[in-house]
């Protein structure tokens, strides 16, 4: 239980939408442990809190901060609390993500832009505020979620969510390379279909508003191979390997975690 013993995480979205595990929240409670120092940032004060109790009933450390991570002040206030909690940064992961359903002749231009906000301008805004401190120390380790609707068209209608994930795997890949010499290491991860509570609450208007969330999950779990869907705690041992010293010559890469459901028709 001690794979990141010593290290400090600072976790985007690290609460949940709803309740059970988002990914956010399994993320943190599975680093703090393996003996990481968790800075939970979120923008509901309350979905941290969560998290935070969780760890703090299993006796780990984490501290939570209220943020839009979307805004480059509130980056800013986050990464300097972080430093000010905990002294540093080696990992720093970028969980939130927002599904706007709609294609692009659907798609209002606030949400289009609302959208890019949050899911993409937010990994270069951490970017930005995190690195440095990572580059004065020669060490650290980012981890961007996104998803398979990077690679392949999901059947959901909602080409911002295309963009913005596509996106970050080419954003990614420019970190990794320009850092490569300097001890810092930049992955993706992209989940298939996972059963997180970010399913029932923006993604079930995808499926029928109607539908209840056991008719969602069947559809779900019928459309990957192994007959049933992902869950948060399987996106958070892979972020573990990429957050961990094992992970050390991994970099650019993207680590696609979905019971095959990509490999089915390639
Ligand atoms: N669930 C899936 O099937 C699936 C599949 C592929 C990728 N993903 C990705 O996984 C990530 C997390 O998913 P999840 O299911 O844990 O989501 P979630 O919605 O349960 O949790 C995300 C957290 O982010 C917070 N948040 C939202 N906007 C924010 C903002 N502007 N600033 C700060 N915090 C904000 C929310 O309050 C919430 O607590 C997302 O990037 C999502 O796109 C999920």
């Amino acid at each position: 239980m001690s794979r990141l013993l010593g290290k400090v995480a600072l976790v985007t979205g690290a609460g949940s939408i709803g309740p059970g595990w988002g990914n956010g929240k399994a993320m943190s409670t599975l680093f703090a442990r393996e003996g990481a120092q968790v800075f939970a940032v979120d923008i509901n004060a309350a979905a941290a809190e969560e998290t935070r109790s969780i760890i703090d009933d299993e006796c780990g450390t984490c501290a939570t901060f209220a943020a839009d991570v979307s805004k480059s002040d509130d980056v800013e206030r986050a990464v300097n609390a972080c430093l000010a909690a905990f002294g540093r940064i080696d990992i720093l992961v970028n969980n939130v993500g927002v599904v706007r359903l709609g294609g692009v002749v659907e798609l209002s231009e606030e949400d289009w832009d609302r959208a890019n906000a949050i899911n993409l301008k937010s990994v270069f805004l951490t970017c930005k505020h995190v690195i440095p401190h990572m580059l004065a120390r020669k060490s650290g380790s980012v981890i961007n979620i996104s998803s398979i609707a990077a690679i392949r068209y999901t059947g959901i209608d909602y080409a911002s969510y295309y963009a913005t994930k596509g996106a970050m795997l080419s954003l990614t890949r420019g970190v990794a390379l320009r850092y490569a010499g300097s001890g810092l290491r930049a992955n993706c991860i992209l989940p298939g279909l996972m059963d997180t509570p970010l399913v029932y609450a923006d993604v079930a208007r995808a499926y029928d508003s109607q539908e209840d969330q056991a008719v969602i999950k069947a559809k779900r779990d019928a459309m990957c191979p192994t007959g049933h869907m992902g869950d948060a705690w399987d996106v958070a041992y892979a972020a573990l390997y990429l957050a961990s010293d094992e992970a050390k010559y991994v970099t650019g890469t993207e680590l696609v975690v979905d019971g095959g459901i990509t490999a089915k028709f390639t």
